[in-house]
C-alpha cells in the first residue's frame, strides 16, 4: 500500500527538537532499541530485518527482567504509561482475570494496549492464535475459554518470552496451549486452520502490515474471526508526531491510522470491519480493538466466480 513505507520511514526520522519537556516521555528502552539505536545516520531507513531485530532485542530484554521479576511488578521498564505518567499498556487494563492466581503472572507481565479476549467472543472447541503473545496472559485466558477440546496457539519471535509464557503457561496447569517460534509476517500454520486470531498491541511493531494482516486472514477459517488491540494514530501527523509516537509506543515502524488500518483489512478480503477506540495512549493515538470476519466459503463463492469471469 502507497504510503506504508514512507510512514515506516517517517517513523524512523528524527523528532523535532524543542518540544515540552512534558512530552519527552519516552527516553527510555523503547527508544533505545529503534532504528537509531542501530544506525548512526537519522536519515536512514533501516531495512525490515534490522527494525525487527531491534524490536526483539527490547522484548528479549523486557521478558528477561520479568522473568526475574517474577510476582512483581513484571513488566517494568517496559514503558507502561504515557505521557502524563498514566497507566495506559499492561495489567491495569484487565478486569476479572487478573484476580485468576493461574493467569495472574502473565497478565502482570502484559504489555498490551487492551484485553482482545473481552470482545473476541471466544466458545468452547476453537482454535485461537494470538500473534506476538509475549507472556502468554491472551492466550491462557483464550485457552481456559475455549478448553476442554479447543487450543489456543501464541506466535512470538523472541525465544525469551516464549520461555517466558511456557513457564507461565506450566505454573497454571494450563495444558491446550502451544507457543510457536515465529515471525507475525510468515506465520508458520497451514491456511484455513484457526477460528479466530487475535493480538494485543503487536501489529504496530511490524514494518509490514500489510503482510501481517493477509497472514492473519490467510490462516482464518471461513468465517473466522480476526479481534485485535492495537494503537491507532489520528489522522494527519507530521513526521515529527509520527516520530515522537513511535518512540513513546515502542511502534518504531508507526502506528497506522484507523484509515490504513480498514483499508489493509479490506484488501486482505476481511469484511464486518470494526474499530473501536477504548482509551488515549498519545496525544496523537489511541488503543483501540480491530475486529473483521472472514467472508465465509459459501459467500465467497460467488465473489471468486465473478473474478475470474473477469479475467
Ligand atoms: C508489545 S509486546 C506484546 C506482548 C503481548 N501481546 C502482551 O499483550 O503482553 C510485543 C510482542 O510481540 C513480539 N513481536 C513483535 N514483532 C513481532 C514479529 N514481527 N513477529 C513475531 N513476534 C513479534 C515481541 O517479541 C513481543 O513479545
Amino acid at each position: 500500500m502507497a504510503g506504508l513505507e514512507g510512514q515506516a520511514k517517517r517513523a524512523a526520522s528524527p523528532a523535532s527538537g524543542g518540544r515540552p519537556a512534558r512530552w519527552s516521555c519516552c527516553d527510555g528502552e523503547g527508544a533505545q532499541a529503534g532504528p537509531d539505536a542501530a544506525h548512526s545516520s537519522r536519515e536512514e531507513v533501516p531495512p525490515v530485518d534490522e527494525m525487527r531485530e531491534a524490536v526483539r532485542r527490547k522484548y528479549a530484554a523486557v521478558a528477561r527482567r520479568a522473568d526475574a521479576e517474577a510476582g512483581c511488578c513484571s513488566a517494568a521498564g517496559a514503558g507502561l504509561e504515557d505521557e502524563r505518567g498514566e497507566q495506559v499498556f499492561g495489567a491495569s487494563l484487565y478486569g476479572q482475570e487478573a484476580a485468576d492466581p493461574g493467569t495472574a503472572a502473565a497478565i502482570e507481565a502484559s504489555l498490551g494496549c487492551g484485553v482482545p479476549t473481552a470482545v473476541a467472543d471466544l466458545h468452547q472447541g476453537e482454535v485461537v492464535l494470538d500473534l506476538g503473545s509475549g507472556a502468554g496472559a491472551d492466550v491462557l485466558i483464550s485457552a481456559r475459554r475455549v478448553a476442554p477440546r479447543g487450543r489456543a496457539i501464541g506466535l512470538d519471535m523472541t525465544d525469551e518470552m516464549l520461555e517466558l509464557a511456557r513457564e507461565n503457561a506450566r505454573r497454571a496447569s494450563i495444558e491446550n496451549v502451544e507457543f510457536l517460534k515465529g515471525f507475525l509476517e510468515d506465520i508458520p500454520l497451514p491456511s484455513a486452520s484457526v477460528d479466530v486470531v487475535i493480538s494485543n498491541c503487536v501489529i504496530n511493531l511490524s514494518a509490514q502490515k500489510e503482510r501481517v494482516i493477509r497472514e492473519a486472514a490467510r490462516v482464518l477459517r471461513p468465517g473466522g474471526r480476526f479481534a485485535v488491540s492495537d494503537v491507532v494514530a489520528d489522522d494527519d501527523l507530521d513526521p515529527a508526531d509520527v516520530a515522537h509516537l513511535a518512540s513513546c509506543t515502542g511502534c518504531i515502524a508507526g502506528a497506522l491510522t484507523e484509515r490504513q488500518f480498514i483499508r489493509i483489512l479490506t484488501s486482505a478480503g476481511l469484511e464486518r470491519i470494526k474499530v473501536t477506540p477504548t482509551h488515549r495512549v498519545h496525544r496523537h493515538a489511541s488503543a483501540a480493538i480491530i475486529q473483521a470476519v472472514k467472508p465465509s466459503a459459501r459467500k465467497r463463492a460467488p465473489r471468486q466466480r465473478e473474478m475470474q469471469r473477469r479475467v
